[in-house]
């Protein structure tokens, strides 16, 4: 063949792979059987799921698999306690997990369960490949062993002596093993993660590896067992079976039918985009994994991410932790509850991604309230409400341009390159504040357009069309972003004004709403949630609810009519600077039972408030509001907390009413 057909060949090949959709692998961890799932567990899934939604929507051809690590002593356990076989067993705890998947809205490519016989082939030939190529060798084993997590510790490793994953104590275990030649990795590990930081995210988790793991000495690992039946055989010494963590992180390769007759999946999806596991199981991912890789002389995926855990009261949420009232770290119940949307959108916006963050019911339904009734909701529902009351429901094309649009229209043209750089960095929070801004700066401009005002003078109509069609644009853009959050409320919204679905990455340039357009009516998207309610219902109510009556009566008596003031002058009057804020963030004082530390806006600039409601008002009740503050007020410093400016409020301890302003517009002098 002469050179130029080679290079005509290849040209062709080029081609047709730019032809070709690029791919995005993206996986969980396979989950436990042998438990059941919250809250907790969910959030792995619930990234993905949103993460392969986001690249869908790209444009990528996405594989997100998922599945069910089910092998190991704990399940043969338990099933023996059912009076079940191990496969009977886990069949049922594979469908209670499925249902999780469907009720939360997590859309996978594909489901593995380590107890298909295609896995377990496929295990076998992994074993005996690397048997084959001596990596492993037979030998005797000595160590201390967790059963319940299935993993082997140094001593150096353990925490007061017990296993540092779950606390128990762990057991010596001694017998005839096989084992990997992990050691001979150690160096090519560290510096593999030293040198490729993109390896392994959010940034510090490698440093934790290579400080805790790795230059603490690697030791060869036993990747086999003899007391354990249900399990995958090794091919070359029946009485062991595989050690699980190789079994399950196999399932990676083996979804995709390495070592079958059919390898295209793994000629198109190998190596995975990224590997998505909690933060407890980042060093069986990146030391264990890494090497069986490199003894099988496969690429590494391009990305471990190691995300943060959700706790309560500082520790891994678990169904015990919330004993008393299990079913709010439950899935299934949550989602019914709220509507799967609520549970993603309080997932992905209430702590960053990488980190820690502490789980608490009420927490979850404030965030509701606050950003998604509020805010969201609000601005869907009032827009909607002002189109069919002022044009039935149909936006005329006319248009009439102010400078006051100009701030909203940006934003709105925006919004992709804002969210994206956190999208691609799995920075959901980030990404959700970003598109958020969009949704705050839409209700402002309701404020200081006044549609209601407008609509009073026929004159303004195609200012008011104008208006409402900007408004109708920026919601178009935030429904269109938020979809792989929150499917179901975005396409209720896009439906309701009449939009597609269009490529997440175009939205802003694509897809507009042509010049006259109809919408139809919408439902509620997120009724607001009584949280006093909800929180006495599953018996955490006492220290939210208000003090008991007999404290009512006390202060009944000790309330005295407040005597006239004096006469005032104008002068006097004017002297006081009374104006409207909004409400930004609200929270607790700690160890005050009566205030709550505000941030309010006046537009152009921003104050913190102590104010002493707390008795009448629940953060969520206030936040997002208009209120009346006295500005010029001097500040004070109550409970060691700044507080500069006064609410204004009638009556006393939980019968204190705010007044609200909430058809004002923030900074406006009352007068
Ligand atoms: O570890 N907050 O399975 P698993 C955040 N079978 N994430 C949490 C969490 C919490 N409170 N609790 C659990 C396993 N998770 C193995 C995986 S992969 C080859 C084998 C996360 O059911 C946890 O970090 O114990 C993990 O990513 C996932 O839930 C499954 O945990
Ligand atoms: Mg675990």
């Amino acid at each position: 063949m002469c050179s130029c057909t080679i290079f005509a060949l290849i040209c062709a090949q080029e081609v047709a792979m730019s032809n070709e959709k690029k791919t995005f692998y993206i996986t969980t961890p396979i989950y436990y059987t042998s438990g059941h799932l919250h809250i907790g567990n969910s959030y792995t899934t619930v990234a993905a799921d949103t993460m392969a939604r986001y690249k869908r929507m790209c444009g990528y051809d996405v594989m997100m698999l998922t599945g069910t690590d089910e092998h190991g002593q704990k399940v043969e356990r338990k099933a023996q306690e059912a009076g079940k076989t191990p496969k009977e067993f886990t069949d049922e705890i594979v469908a209670d997990i499925k249902n999780i998947w469907e009720v939360l809205g997590i859309r996978y490519d594909k489901f593995i369960r380590t107890s298909d016989d295609y896995h377990v082939a496929a295990v076998q030939k992994i074993y005996q490949e690397l048997y084959d190529k001596g990596e492993i060798y037979k030998s005797e084993y000595e160590g201390l062993y967790c059963s319940p997590c299935e993993a082997f510790w140094t001593e150096s490793q353990l925490v007061d002596g017990k296993c540092p994953d779950c606390g128990r104590p762990v057991e010596k275990a001694k017998e005839e093993s096989y084992f990997f030649r992990l050691s001979k990795y150690q160096d090519k590990l560290i510096e593999l993660l030293e040198n490729n930081p993109h390896l392994l995210q959010p940034e510090g988790r490698a440093a934790e590896m290579i400080n805790n793991f790795l230059k603490t000495g690697l030791r060869d690992l036993c990747v086999s067992r003899t007391t354990i039946k249900w399990g995958v055989p090794l091919p070359f010494d029946e009485k062991h079976v595989a050690y699980v963590w190789i079994d399950a992180l196999s399932n990676y390769l083996t979804a995709l039918g390495y070592k079958s007759d059919d390898d295209s999946l793994m000629k198109k999806y190998w190596p995975a985009d990224i590997h998505l596991v909690g933060k407890d199981i980042v060093r069986f991912h990146t030391v264990i994994w890494f090497a069986v890789l490199m003894a099988l002389g496969i690429e590494l995926p391009k990305q471990v991410y190691g995300h943060g855990w959700l706790q309560m009261n500082g520790d891994k949420v678990s169904k015990s932790k919330a004993s008393g009232a299990a079913c709010i770290v439950d899935p299934i119940f949550l989602a019914e509850h709220f509507g799967r949307d609520a549970v993603r959108y309080f997932l992905l916006r209430e702590m960053p991604f990488g980190s820690d963050g502490e789980y608490t019911y009420e927490g979850l339904m404030t965030r509701i309230n606050t950003d998604l009734a509020n805010d969201l909701g609000n601005l869907v529902s009032r827009t909607v409400a002002m189109a069919h009351k002022y044009f039935n429901g149909t936006i005329p094309a006319a248009r009439v341009a102010d400078p006051i649009d100009e701030e909203l229209l940006t934003l709105t043209r925006t919004a992709v390159e804002c969210a994206k750089p956190h999208m691609d960095a799995m920075a959901f929070s980030s990404a959700l504040t970003e598109i958020f801004k969009l949704v705050s700066r839409a209700n402002k401009y309701i404020d200081e357009t006044a549609p209601w005002a407008l609509a009073k003078d026929p004159a303004n109509a195609d200012r008011l069309a104008t208006v409402m069609a900007n408004l109708f644009e920026a919601i178009r853009v935030v429904a269109n972003l938020l979809v792989p959050f929150m499917p179901d409320t975005c396409a209720k919204i896009l439906s309701c004004i009449g939009a597609e679905v269009v490529d997440w990455d175009k939205c802003c340039s694509e897809g507009m709403l042509p010049a006259e357009f109809t919408v139809t009516a919408c439902e509620a998207l997120f009724p607001r949630i009584d949280i006093k309610k909800e929180l006495a219902a599953v018996g955490l109510g006492e220290d939210a609810v208000p003090a008991p009556k007999p404290a009512k009566k006390e202060k009944k008596k000790k309330v005295e009519e407040p005597a006239p003031a004096a006469e005032i002058s104008f002068e006097d009057f004017m002297n006081v600077e009374l104006s409207v804020a909004k409400i930004l963030e609200c929270s607790p004082v700690e160890k005050s039972e009566k205030l709550l530390k505000l941030k309010v806006s006046f537009g152009n600039e921003e104050r913190q408030i102590v104010s002493g409601i707390a008795k009448a008002y629940a953060p969520a009740d206030l936040i997002g509001h208009n209120v009346v503050v006295v500005k010029n007020l001097k500040p004070a410093v109550i409970f060691g907390l700044e507080s500069f400016g006064m609410i204004l409020a009638s009556g006393q301890g939980d019968q204190i009413k705010v007044m609200f302003a909430d058809d004002s517009v923030p900074g406006d002098r009352i007068h």
